[in-house]
């Protein structure tokens, strides 16, 4: 069963330079958890700090509530999935998944016991004497989380592994992935460059910045509910404006940018005369029917992408604030030229008060 890995104020500096920093996390066990993030924000860093490949420089790391500092990566309960799933190309699939047990001098008929499950767990039957060089990509993948599951690992850490492969097989072992987790309880710590991956499989996701951790937080909250413009622009689409707060009415707030005034929510209570940036998600921009809807603006139609199931519309303001607007091809949506003057709306509740700064998106 999965155990819980809490990081406390952890920071690894390579010289003058933080690979990560003071990065405060607690997940669950038994979670699915994904680390998010440009390539060399840091996620390789920290999963080699949790699996004991290295120490870090400042703060502590806790596995199942011990301390793990000075206890070496081979007496872990984590086991490891690389990038290129560092297999034995010319060992049969049993070998390589007995190979930990092997090693670890499990008698011959419980191994083969075990190899047996998780051949089925993996579904790799009827493959165990083939070499793995002879398997296809999906196959590999399944052969190397049987590998690293043999050793019954209380925390699975997994590097990217589905970067390899292509986009059918990619969907697929995403699905099968968040079901061995389900299925072993074992606690999966994944790391991803690709929001689509961590939020289609994970219980929460950590989205990390350069050596920042920036947000924590389920998938809905982090699409949804970005607490910085580097999550809200790094996950998804975004329209971003930036301007100054002229008003405050309860959990709402007047942004007056050089496009006009616009309401939106305050999550985070900034104050009348703070500079700020509005976020809004291109499927909440909509043409505007009434005249006295919340927020309308005045653009010209940039460039228009229709991709069937809806159509991406690039408009522009007279001021030269971009916005774009997703459109659902839902049948009554009326033809849009390029270069035609429309107006467009966004309610105040789906536009978002952001502090301006932070780290700038890679
Ligand atoms: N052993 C090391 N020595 C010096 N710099 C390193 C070392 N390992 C990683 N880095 C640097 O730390 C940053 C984060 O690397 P990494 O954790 O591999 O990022 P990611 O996995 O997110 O792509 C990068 O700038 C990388 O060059
Ligand atoms: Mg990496």
């Amino acid at each position: 069963m999965g155990q819980d890995v809490e990081l406390l104020d952890v920071s690894m500096r390579f010289g003058e330079f933080y690979a990560a920093r003071n990065i405060n996390v607690h997940i669950q066990a038994g979670e699915f958890f994904s680390f998010l993030g440009p390539s060399g924000c840091g996620k390789t860093t920290l999963l080699r700090l949790i699996s004991g490949f290295m120490d870090p420089s400042e703060g502590q790391i806790k596995i199942g509530g011990k301390d793990m500092r000075g206890i070496g990566s081979n007496i872990r309960p984590t086991a490891m999935i690389f990038q290129n799933l560092a297999l034995f190309p010319l060992m049969t699939v049993e070998n390589n998944i007995g190979f930990g047990l092997e090693v670890r001098g499990v008698p011959k008929a419980k191994r083969k016991k075990k190899v047996e499950e998780l051949i089925e767990l993996v579904d790799l039957y009827g493959t165990g004497d083939r070499m793995v060089n002879e398997l296809s990509g999906g196959q590999m993948q399944r052969v190397a989380i049987a590998r690293a599951l043999a050793v019954n690992p209380a925390v699975l850490l997994l590097d990217e592994p589905l970067s390899a492969l292509d986009l059918r097989l990619r969907s697929q072992m995403r699905a099968e992935l968040r079901n061995i987790q389900r299925r072993t309880g074992v606690t999966f710590i994944y790391i991803t460059h690709d929001q689509t991956e961590a939020l289609t499989m994970s219980d929460r996701v950590g989205v990390m910045s350069i050596g920042k951790l920036e947000q924590v937080a389920t998938p809905d909250v982090i699409y949804n509910n970005p607490e910085t413009i580097f999550v809200a622009s790094f996950v998804g689409e975004s329209n971003i404006i930036q301007g100054d707060i002229i008003s405050i009415d309860g959990d709402y707030a007047v942004l007056k940018t050089t496009s006009g005034s616009f309401f939106c929510k305050n999550p985070q209570h900034m104050g009348q005369g703070e500079t700020a940036t509005i976020f809004i998600r291109p499927e909440t921009v909509f043409l505007a029917k009434e005249p006295n809807a919340d927020n309308v603006l005045t653009c010209r139609t940039k460039n228009l992408s229709f991709e069937g199931a809806y159509a991406v519309v690039t408009l522009t303001t007279e001021q030269g604030q971009l916005l774009t607007m997703r459109l659902n091809n839902d049948g009554t949506v009326p033809r849009i030229e390029e270069g035609e003057n429309i107006k467009v709306r966004f309610s105040r509740e789906n536009a978002f008060l952001l502090k301006n700064g932070g780290t700038p998106i890679a």
